[in-house]
């Protein structure tokens, strides 16, 4: 049974789901998407409790006053807290934006940990390119709004072969992409760009850090995260060979079968 919940925070209304016993695993949505992106998955945890926040912005939730990774990261230790009482380790698993979100919440919020992963995400900074790059989207979003930009960018996001044989996929994420407002778009854009790099994480976490990349990302490099991947004491790495930046869709049940393994691996079970 899936609960559908929410909380104040500050006087933001934070909305998610929880589902299951077991492991506690949360599982964040990144940029342009909302935490539905994740239910495929979700679905293929069945021995875990998993919990899918709405980050301030989406799915419902409220914006933020200031958005940031830190603040968004904030929102996310509320929300793991009023499910756990704060007693309990997690796992916090993120999708690109959400993989910024996971390393901000491990950087404030270690102790709450059990293990982490970045999915089709990373641990550097916006490099200067991606910057102007992100300035530019600004800039169309303000002209255009964020529905004609997200149209734009989203089919960007799938592997070549999943745009033809599966158009269904990108249209049902630009149906989604209606929801947001220009400001909760603008706003994740600069908290990205103003996010700081966190390698220096992955090189000190005794924790155990998943890394799931797409072969066809074109928006997170695997020749970018593969040299993050051997940074941590603990990794565990895949590649998924027919994905893009979206293996929870494009390869559910093979990113489901690394994820029930990565959660094995970070409570203890390394064979
Ligand atoms: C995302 O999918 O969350 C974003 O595209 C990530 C990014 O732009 O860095």
């Amino acid at each position: 049974m899936v609960l559908a919940k929410e909380l104040l925070h500050n006087g933001t209304r934070l909305k998610y789901s929880v589902r299951g016993e077991g492991t506690v695993v949360v599982l964040v949505h990144g940029f342009g998407e909302d935490g539905s992106i994740w239910e495929g998955p979700a679905n293929l945890l069945p021995d875990h409790k998993v919990i899918i926040p709405q980050l301030p912005g989406s799915g419902g939730s409220d914006l933020l006053p200031h958005t940031t990774m830190d603040s968004l990261a904030g929102a996310l230790q509320k929300v793991i807290v009023a499910e756990t009482g704060g007693e309990e380790k997690v796992i916090v698993l993120g999708h690109s934006m959400g993989g910024y979100v996971t390393l901000a919440f491990a950087a404030a919020y270690p102790q709450a940990l059990l293990g982490f992963g970045l999915v089709h995400s990373s641990a550097a900074a916006d490099s200067e390119e991606k910057i102007e790059t992100r300035k530019n989207g600004i800039d169309f979003i303000r002209s255009n709004g964020g529905y004609a930009f997200l149209k734009t960018m989203l089919p960007s996001l799938y592997a070549p072969a999943s745009k033809l044989e599966h158009p269904e996929w990108i249209e049902q994420q630009i149906a989604d992409a209606r929801r947001f407002s220009n400001e909760a778009l603008i706003g994740y854009y600069e908290a990205m760009m103003k996010r700081p790099d966190r390698r220096d994480l992955l090189k000190t976490t005794n924790r155990p850090v998943l890394f799931l990349m797409g072969r066809h990302d074109g928006v997170v490099k695997i020749d970018d995260v593969l040299p993050q991947s051997h940074l941590p004491a603990l990794s565990y790495i895949h590649i998924l060979e027919q994905s893009g930046h979206m293996g929870m869709i494009e390869e559910l049940e093979e990113t489901s079968r690394v994820l029930n393994e990565f959660i094995s691996f970070a409570n203890g079970n390394r064979t």
